[in-house]
């Protein structure tokens, strides 16, 4: 078994276990709809053995970073409908990352009426950038009620059905980096005494709750979670990061999900691969800052089923062919990562 052999992970028949990682690359219309360069970007990737898309707001309250997509009405459908047959077409696999960033979030990036929630009202740390605006601080969110969290949840199932009407193969429950599944999970941003907050089994129901949503309409074998225990981006902060992950794991696994998908954390306290190993075995894939020799090892070692790779797709669509042949690889240019427009993003040539 090499990193080039074919492998299913639930009902995702993958050609190899090269994965291309979500990234957020800006390159939507104001009204969170795919465009054409993003049909051009994904179906050039195609030969990854799996994409996972930039991560896609279930409703425009989960919206929050400028130009990022949604899945909540039918235009975007239509347009994501573009995406996933120019990825098809090329032979490829794509499944839709569902992030709802909470209060990660300006309302510069948002539309008017939309809202921004959390599980409490306690304002993160830090800026986020706004065309209209420049750097600006995340929004104060508001306190969900707890009679409105069936709502959210509900987005996400709404969210996945329109996932798949697109022709996506599968979603992807964003669930880490600060955003709002996330946000329920961990002690510093969750102070809630309703049936979400509190004790370990509290703060993981929302997540819980989002992925039974999303399994009822695309089936457990199209579902994957993304995780990555400890990780303090976006001011996240969890009192016990292992207590909350085993039994979220625990409860998750139990769901019969695709696969998960685990960010290492090496500074962090817990062992995050060690971790995704004993809940999800042969259906893990590893992420952060593999090249092709290590991605090699760990998946003939059976460690990992396959292997994400986020920024070595920027620069090189045809990563996989590199890899085969050993071939070099492009470096991207960074200024273009969220700059909108064709260059730096569709227009990285294959060898
Ligand atoms: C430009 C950019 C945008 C990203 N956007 C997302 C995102 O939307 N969702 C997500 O889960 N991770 C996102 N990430 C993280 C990547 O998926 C990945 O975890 C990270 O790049 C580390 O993998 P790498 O070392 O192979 O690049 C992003 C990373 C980059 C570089």
């Amino acid at each position: 078994m090499t990193i080039f052999s074919g492998v299913k992970l639930g009902e995702l028949a993958l050609a190899n276990r090269i994965v291309m990682a979500p990234m957020t690359r800006s390159r939507a219309a104001a009204d969170a709809v795919p465009t054409a360069m993003m049909v051009d970007y994904y179906s050039q990737r195609a030969s990854a053995g799996l994409i996972i898309s930039e991560g896609i707001a279930p409703s425009a309250d989960g919206l929050g970073y400028c130009r990022t997509p949604g899945l909540y009405n039918d235009v975007q459908v239509a347009a994501w409908s573009r995406v996933t047959a120019g990825v098809h077409a090329a032979g490829g696999r794509i499944v839709a990352q569902l992030m709802h960033v909470g209060r990660v979030a300006s309302h510069f990036n948002k539309p008017a009426g939309s809202q921004t929630i959390a599980p409490s009202a306690i304002r993160a740390r830090g800026e986020i950038y706004t065309d209209q605006a420049g750097m600006a601080p995340f929004d104060e969110p508001r306190a969900l009620a707890t009679d409105e969290i069936a709502g959210v949840v509900e987005d996400y199932r709404l969210a996945t059905a329109n996932a798949i009407a697109a022709g996506f193969n599968g979603v992807e429950l964003h669930c880490t980096s600060g955003y709002l599944p996330a946000q329920f999970l961990s002690t510093g941003s969750n102070l809630r005494d309703d049936r979400y907050g509190g004790s370990v089994a509290n703060r993981c129901r929302f997540a819980l709750e989002a992925l039974a949503a999303m399994a009822s309409v695309a089936g457990p074998g199209r579902v994957g979670m993304r995780i990555c225990p400890d990780n303090p981006f976006n001011d996240l902060s969890d009192d016990n990061p292992q207590e909350t992950f085993e039994h979220l794991l625990g409860l998750a696994a139990a769901l019969g999900l695709a696969y998960l998908h685990v960010i290492r954390m090496p500074a962090g306290r817990v062992d995050n691969i060690a971790l995704g190993q004993r809940y999800f075995g042969d259906r893990l894939i590893v992420n952060e800052s593999y090249g092709f020799e290590e991605a090699s090892r760990v998946v003939a070692s059976g460690a990992a089923a396959a292997v994400s790779f986020g920024r070595l797709f920027i620069a090189n669509p045809d990563l996989v062919a590199r890899f085969r042949t050993g071939a070099p690889l492009a470096k991207f240019d960074p200024h273009t990562l969220y700059a909108g427009g064709e260059s730096g993003y569709s227009d990285y040539p294959v060898l």
